[in-house]
Formats: C-alpha cells, structure tokens, sequence
C-alpha cells in the first residue's frame, strides 16, 4: 500500500474491503460524477465508500470510490473514461487486489447521456437512445452534429 488513500501513517481514510471493486485515481471532485454514470444514488442498497479530494502521489489530489460486491460491465469502464482518464479499476477478492486495469477511451457511448440540443432526434419523444462519437477534446452527437465539450457530467441520464 503506497498512498494509504490519503491517510496518514497510522490510518486509512477508506477502509479496505473484502470484494468488490475499487475505482482509484478518480479525476479529484468528479468521484460523484463517477458514481452518477454508473447508476449509483444509494437507493439500491449498494455498500458504497467514497473519498473526495483525498491526497494522492501520482495526482496531487484524488477521488476514490469502492463500490462493495460490485464488478462493473465493460460499458460502464467505457463511460467512465469521459470523466475519469486515470482511473484505475481494482477487483478485490478475499482483501486482495486480484486485478488491476486503466479505463480506456471507447469510440462510441450510447444511452447513457442525454443531446443537449432540444431538437435532436434522441431527446424528442421517439425511442432512440442517444449516441455520441467521442473526439479528442469532447462528444459528438451523431443525429444532430452537437458538440460537447466541457462538464460532460452535466449531460448524465438521470
Ligand atoms: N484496496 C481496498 N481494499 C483492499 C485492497 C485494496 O480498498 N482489500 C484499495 C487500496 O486502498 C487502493 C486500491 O485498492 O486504493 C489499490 O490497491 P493497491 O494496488 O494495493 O494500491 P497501490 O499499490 O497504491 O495501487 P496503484 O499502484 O494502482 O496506485
Ligand atoms: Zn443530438
């Protein structure tokens, strides 16, 4: 254990869990985004502890989220990577990091943010999911065009 989730010597600010997964190396403030894509608002009884700002080697500052008893779909690592480039995703099993990997960027994400241009096809009252190419520097609807660039998280389906 090298940065201790932002604890200090004597103590860890987030405990360690027994299975689950931990997503570490969160973009710092965006831990709440991260768990917004993913479905998470704690009305499902996911055991959740999350870290906020905590200080990190790599980063300077960090977001951390352990979602208890959880593995996340290759879909939801992808969507992830939008708000979170460096984030880490670790399986824990029996309290031991069983797997490590870094999100990647996918070429595409579908359905889970919402066209801000009021007149796209996606956001009127047809059953079309929305669907974005994701460019270096932002999204791309691919029905009508509209680009967005900054506070994707702002675009999450709730
Ligand atoms: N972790 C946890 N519960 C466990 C094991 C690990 O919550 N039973 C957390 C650690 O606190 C850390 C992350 O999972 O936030 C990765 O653990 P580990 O690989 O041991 O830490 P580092 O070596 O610091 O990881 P990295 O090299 O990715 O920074
Ligand atoms: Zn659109």
């Amino acid at each position: 254990m090298t940065e201790q989730d932002g604890g200090t010597d004597h103590e860890m600010r987030v405990s360690k869990i027994e299975s689950g997964t931990v997503i570490d190396h969160i973009t710092s403030g965006q831990a709440l985004n991260v768990l917004a894509l993913l479905g998470i608002d704690g009305t499902d009884g996911d055991v959740v502890s999350v870290g906020i700002n905590v200080p990190s080697n790599r980063l300077g500052y960090k977001d951390v989220a352990k979602i208890e008893d959880r593995e996340l779909s290759q879909s939801e690592l992808d969507v992830l990577s939008l708000i979170a480039p460096a984030a880490t995703i670790n399986i824990i099993r029996g309290y031991e990091v069983t797997d490590k990997q870094r999100v990647e960027s996918p070429e595409h994400v579908s359905g889970v943010l919402n066209c801000p241009n009021p007149d796209c096809i996606t956001t009127e009252d047809e059953p079309i999911d929305s669907r974005f190419e994701v460019l270096n520097d932002g999204l791309r609807c691919v029905y009508c065009d509209t680009i967005v660039r900054d506070d994707i998280a702002d675009y999450i389906d709730p």
